[in-house]
């Protein structure tokens, strides 16, 4: 078992699109998966569930001291466990501002759960603050999405700080599962920007990109993971492909 963190502090780049669809394959092929809405919009839970509303939720965790297993809700469409978010969480930073060992209390939460699951993957927040730092603290590894522009080059620069930082502040070393290439099109631009990220960084790019595709982004409003909602669609494809690489 291992937890991976899908993180980028940009936002629109589909972490929670690919967190959401690797999940769901995952599922498929019988692995037992637990997926962690770690941001306040609560986007994942909203493509998972709706407008449901949650009395448990991951706040509850990191504020209440309520254990894991209280905030676990099982998704039949996608076949795999949640801890739902709620807005509330948009305060949390502030809330345990005070609070001695704010940065693992979603590690030390997971313990008592993780023995359950063959994956626990967290959808982060578009932020590289408290959230995203509990977030890592608890993970072996991170992937990171991008949707490439020649802004996203920056972008992994700052991942990458925040890495350092919390190797050298806090002890905690992260692995780089790799980059998610999202939204692609065949242009000069996001081909050159593909290249960069190899050569600059020396980051494994997954060979399967996620193509810009309809499907995908219908599949998000139907609350379904695109390889059921359109599984010939090239998105769908894609992510099948994708979850097979990133697993291997
Ligand atoms: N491959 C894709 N093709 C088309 N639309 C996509 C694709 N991936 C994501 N989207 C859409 O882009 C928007 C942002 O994606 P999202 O996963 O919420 O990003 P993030 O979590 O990084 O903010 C959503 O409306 C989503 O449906
Ligand atoms: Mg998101």
């Amino acid at each position: 078992m291992a937890i991976t963190s899908i993180i980028n502090q940009k936002g629109g780049v589909a972490k929670t699109t690919t967190t959401i669809n690797l999940a769901s394959s995952w599922a498929k092929q019988g692995k037992k998966i637990l997926l962690i809405d770690l941001d306040p919009q609560a986007s994942a839970t909203h493509a998972i569930f709706g407008s449901a509303d949650f009395e448990t939720t991951i706040y509850d965790i990191l504020l209440n001291n309520t254990t894991a297993d209280k905030a676990v809700i099982h998704s039949e469409e996608f076949g795999f466990d949640v801890i739902p978010s709620e807005i509330m969480l948009s305060g949390v930073d502030i809330q345990l501002a005070a609070h001695f060992g704010r940065e693992r209390i979603l590690k030390k939460a997971l313990e008592g759960v993780k023995r359950k699951y063959d994956k626990i993957l967290i959808d982060c927040s578009p932020s590289l603050g408290l959230l995203t730092v509990n977030a890592l603290l608890a993970s072996k590894d991170i992937i990171i999405p991008i949707c490439p522009e020649y802004f996203s080059l920056k972008g992994i620069g700052l991942i990458l700080e925040t890495l350092k930082n919390l190797k050298t502040g806090l002890g905690h070393k992260i692995d780089i599962s790799g980059i998610v290439i999202t939204r692609y099109r065949n242009r000069r631009v996001v081909n050159n920007v593909i290249k960069s990220v190899k050569v600059e960084f020396g980051l494994r790019v997954f060979k399967n990109y996620i193509p810009d595709n309809i499907s995908v982004e219908e599949a998000h409003h139907k609350h379904l993971p695109v390889t059921e909602y359109a599984p010939k669609s090239s998105g769908a494809k894609a992510y099948r492909l994708l979850s097979n690489e990133v697993w291997s």
